[in-house]
């Protein structure tokens, strides 16, 4: 196995961090991988925000009810963004490209661009040492959010991500088995597989170091989509421009 999969392979995510800031050249570092995802037709959709300012990141652990939004060694917050696209658009070419802008099509394009230079981020960061946490309780609040960075038309907030130097080494949260999640020419029944994996989650959330409970993954899959969350969150995206049509 080479050093590239034995990373991939050791993913856990952090929730405690050292106070030690990432330095410019990391972050560069960083910024600089997640460009290099692939992009869809190279329109590069997305833009991240990396979150400095004191203030700014006690109202996102607000926002989250999550302290390593404030404690880390820097908060980057990836959006979606079909603004810059229309920058250099004359107000007809802009009338002109609005319908297409605003499609679905065009909302599944940005967030999957953004999402592959997060996990590119992701990647670099931990390849150096560092350990990171994706943050979509960002949408908690998604309106504020938006607001507090300023954000323009055609732009959202998606998800956060903390990085820093780790201060805990949590044990690696198993996946699906692979005949969950791997079919071949066509998509195939997997309750088996469930099972078996319901028996192996429901020992590791026993026995795991840190905050162990009785549960299963299809039981904790019932209960989420049960409840209701974030339901602001559909008009808060079409009334930014996005998924309209
Ligand atoms: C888009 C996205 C949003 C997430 N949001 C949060 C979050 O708000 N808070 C949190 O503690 N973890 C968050 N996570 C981390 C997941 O809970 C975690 O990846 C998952 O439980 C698997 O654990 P592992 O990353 O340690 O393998 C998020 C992950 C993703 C991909």
């Amino acid at each position: 196995m080479n050093e590239m999969i034995e990373n991939l392979l050791s993913h856990r995510s952090i929730r405690k961090f050292k106070s030690k800031r990432l330095n410019q050249q990391q972050i560069e570092t960083i910024v600089c991988s997640a460009q290099h995802a692939s992009t869809s037709s190279y329109m590069m959709a997305y833009s991240i925000i990396g979150v400095t300012d004191d203030s700014k990141k006690e109202r996102l652990a607000e926002i989250t009810g999550q302290s390593y939004v404030k404690h880390n060694g820097h908060f980057l917050i990836f959006c979606a963004d079909l603004n810059r696209v229309t920058i250099k658009a004359t107000n007809d070419e802009y009338e002109n490209m609005l319908d297409n802008l605003e499609n679905s099509e065009h909302f599944l394009v940005s967030a999957i661009d953004a999402a592959l230079a997060a996990q590119n981020a992701a990647i670099a960061a931990e390849s150096m040492g560092l350990g990171i946490c994706y943050i979509g309780s960002i949408r908690n609040n998604i309106a504020a959010v938006d607001e507090l960075f300023h954000l323009p038309k055609h732009v959202i907030p998606l998800f956060g991500m903390a990085i820093g130097y780790p201060a805990h080494h949590p044990e690696s949260k198993p996946r699906l088995p692979i005949d969950a999640v791997y079919f071949e020419n066509g998509y195939q029944d997997h309750e088996d597989a469930l099972d078996r994996f319901d028996e192996k989650i429901g020992n590791y959330y026993a026995k795991r170091s840190e905050n162990n409970r009785k549960d299963t993954w299809t039981d904790q899959m019932k209960r989420r989509f049960q409840k209701t969350i974030r339901m602001d969150v559909t008009n808060h995206v079409k009334n930014k421009g996005f998924n309209k049509k």
